[in-house]
């Protein structure tokens, strides 16, 4: 068995060493060879020699083709992996980058006719799939699971499609899907893709607030949702939130006809539910009794495939819009290489990451599906009802490609640790942590990985995403938006498009060119900063916008603050990200509250419950910071710079402080650091 880890969302730190201590029945082929180079990580022979991209040069031969020839290099990947219902018209793709030349405009494939539930799922059956499982399903309770072969998947697909369309769901419309990790999120996703319609997946974790403003951008037709989920020891009523997003959206002028719920709990008696007759309707009740058997609405490349919120610096959340074609080739694409995935049952594969967020969307339906692999769809928390339960999920499934968020592996660390020295004797030499772990750099935005070490062909550097993926031209700018060559930091842009490029902002086609194409004109502008060291390896080094990633959830601190402000009792509030040994990422709040209103423990409480109810648990702050004023410059603007050199405790690097208005709010502020 290969094991292969492959880390997402944010930087591969120290954390991840403790992989040393993989479990034992899980073999790491391959153990790292310690190369001359301080820090640097070859590929083993044994990985390499089976790997598809065995080598540099092969990784270089390709990636030229890519970038000398994008047009011959997709086609060809397009024509020989996927069907299409007709070919593309005389261009592969077309491109206007510059704000300065008219609107910007991506398209690839334009005129080709295809259909991304018919290449997940008809396509590998009638290649003799039909029988391979999908989709294992593990439930939050160790010891219920279940699972669906590609024909009882399409079999499900098909019975949804069904559903909807008699309810008058068609082609362009929208439908929302807030579920948890149940095999009803993917069949959700590729019904709604079976029958052209565009799926919104909203993560389950975030609140009412949040799901009806969403609800109100994309105006769906249906909402899909559950009545309970259990995760971790906790049971969280689903459709509650739904039923008071539903009277938010309504206030708002948009009402739902249908809510499609899924009975996902047998000891809960339905009558528990609330429920509103006529719009409420029972997924058991309806779906399984449509035709298993669905027409495909066979779609142009360039129709929009789903919608997916994202959060930015500033004002509402970002509906990303992918289309089908590219977004179709570029998941396949980069699960086949970015995965080493060859088509064999010896690969089970599973990410950790929910179907409510990018990874989601293009590592656990569509990339995998595309590829015929079999996939683990997984409830529940990865510590429940202990630390280990992730490795025992890895065991149990044997599986063999590992995708994650590097946190997960200090939650897991402990128990295994002590499994591994008890059943091996000794821990793996810690060498051996290194070499199938692979660092992917990429965004909601970018449809798929965009920066990453093809596992096999590079010697890597821990921390370093690596190099870019076919297709892909990094380039890093200076505030100026001059590309800098060779080894520099600056800011990370990409130069021409890619297939798996997001196409527009849902409805707002202006702000998708003033966030991503005005910063440095004739670039795509990522909001990360970058380096590039000599021997030309991408180091990421974090957001250069105001833009947080916590456990590889995107929060922008815009909209911490406006829900900490609508708090009665706080005057002013400013966010910052610091750094966090478990999540990457902490949110870290400096609070002023209204005159006359005591700090307390209790008020400490309201404010964090402010966010949890607006966003969602995964937002509320790590550290409520009482800040009697905040630094800001004579024309009234916070100074963040200063704000995150305090929340870091970097109370010598505060830089020029002469700007301030006030000079003595800094002081104030770290002398209440300690509290
Ligand atoms: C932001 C995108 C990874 C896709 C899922 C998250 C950060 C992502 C890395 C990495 C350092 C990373 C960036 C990026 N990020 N991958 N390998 N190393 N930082 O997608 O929610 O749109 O977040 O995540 O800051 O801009 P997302």
């Amino acid at each position: 068995i290969i094991v292969f880890v492959v880390v997402v969302g944010h930087r591969w730190t120290r954390q991840v060493e403790s992989m040393a201590y993989f479990p034992s029945n899980a073999v790491i082929l391959g153990e790292a060879i310690a190369s001359e180079e301080k820090d640097m990580v070859l590929p083993s022979h044994d990985f390499s020699g089976q790997a598809l991209i065995p080598s540099q040069h092969k990784y270089l031969e390709m990636y030229r083709r890519s970038i000398e020839d994008p047009a011959g290099f997709w086609s060809d990947i397009a024509l020989s992996e996927l069907y299409w219902k007709k070919k593309w018209g005389d261009e592969v793709y077309s491109e206007n980058l510059h704000v300065n030349q008219g609107n910007i405009k991506i398209q690839w494939f334009k005129g080709g006719i295809t259909n991304m539930c018919y290449n997940c799922l008809d396509r590998n059956i009638h290649a003799g799939l039909g029988n391979k499982i999908a989709l294992y399903w593990e439930s939050n309770e160790p010891g219920f699971d279940s699972h669906l072969t590609y024909s009882h998947l399409l079999h499900r697909v098909c019975q949804l499609a069904n559903y909807l369309k008699s309810i008058g769901v068609r082609k362009g419309d929208a439908v929302v899907v807030y579920l948890p990790m149940l095999l009803e999120l993917p069949i959700s996703m590729l019904a709604c893709a079976r029958i052209g319609v565009l799926h919104s997946v909203v993560f389950a974790g975030f609140s009412s607030d949040s799901l009806a403003q969403r609800i109100v951008d994309c105006k769906p037709k249906v909402v899909i949702t559950c009545n309970v989920v259990k995760r971790g020891p906790k049971t969280i009523h689903l459709k509650d939130i739904v039923d008071a997003a539903l009277i938010e959206s309504a206030k708002d002028g948009v009402s739902i006809d249908v809510c499609l719920t899924y009975d996902n709990q047998s000891t809960l008696k339905r009558e528990s539910t609330k429920w509103q007759e006529g719009r409420d309707i029972w997924w058991q009740d309806v779906v399984p009794t449509y035709p298993t058997t669905c027409e495909v609405e066979w779609v142009d490349a360039e129709d929009p495939l789903f919608l997916l919120y994202t959060s930015g610096s500033t004002g509402r959340p970002k509906g990303v819009v992918h289309t089908t074609g590219g977004y179709m080739v570029y998941t396949a694409t980069t699960f086949k290489y970015g995965f080493d995935y060859k088509e064999s049952d010896v690969y089970w594969y599973w990410c950790t990451a929910d179907c409510g967020w990018i990874t989601g969307h293009s590592y656990v339906t569509y990339g995998p599906m595309l590829n015929g692999a079999t996939v683990v769809v997984y409830e529940g928390a990865p510590n429940y009802p202990d630390s280990g339960r992730c490795w025992d999920i890895v065991d149990k499934y044997k599986v063999t490609i590992f995708y994650t968020a590097p946190t997960l592996y200090v939650t897991s660390y402990s128990r295994k640790s002590l499994r591994v020295l008890g059943s091996a004797g000794e821990p793996i030499n810690p060498s051996a942590w290194r070499c199938p772990i692979s660092d992917t750099w990429w965004q909601t935005e970018t449809g798929g990985i965009m920066i990453t070490p093809l596992p096999g062909a590079w010697p890597q550097k821990p921390g370093s995403a690596t190099f870019p993926f076919f297709g892909v031209q990094p380039v890093i700018v200076d505030e100026n938006g001059n590309e800098i060559d060779g080894e520099c930091s600056g800011y990370l842009c990409v130069k021409g498009s890619w297939p798996g490029a997001f196409r527009t902002l849902y409805g707002d086609h202006e702000r998708y060119e003033t966030t991503y194409f005005r910063p440095f004109p004739g670039y795509y502008f990522t909001g990360d900063g970058c380096s590039r060291d000599k021997d030309g390896y991408y180091w990421l080094t974090g957001r250069v916008d105001d833009v947080i990633n916590v456990s590889g959830h995107r929060i922008g601190t815009a909209e911490v603050e406006s829900a900490l402000v609508s708090h009665p009792q706080c005057a002013e509030a400013a966010v910052v990200g610091v750094e966090h040994e478990v999540k990457g990422q902490g949110i870290y709040a400096f609070v002023t509250i209204v005159e006359g209103v005591s700090y307390s423990e209790q008020l400490r409480k309201s404010l964090v419950l402010a966010v949890r109810n607006q966003i969602g648990a995964f937002a509320a702050p790590d550290k409520i910071h009482w800040a009697p004023a905040l630094p800001k410059t004579r024309s009234g603007k916070i100074m963040r710079r200063i704000l995150r050199k305090i929340a870091a405790r970097q109370f010598d690097e505060l830089g020029d402080t002469s700007t301030l208005a006030e000079s003595g709010v800094v002081d104030q502020l770290i002398a209440l650091a300690g509290s």
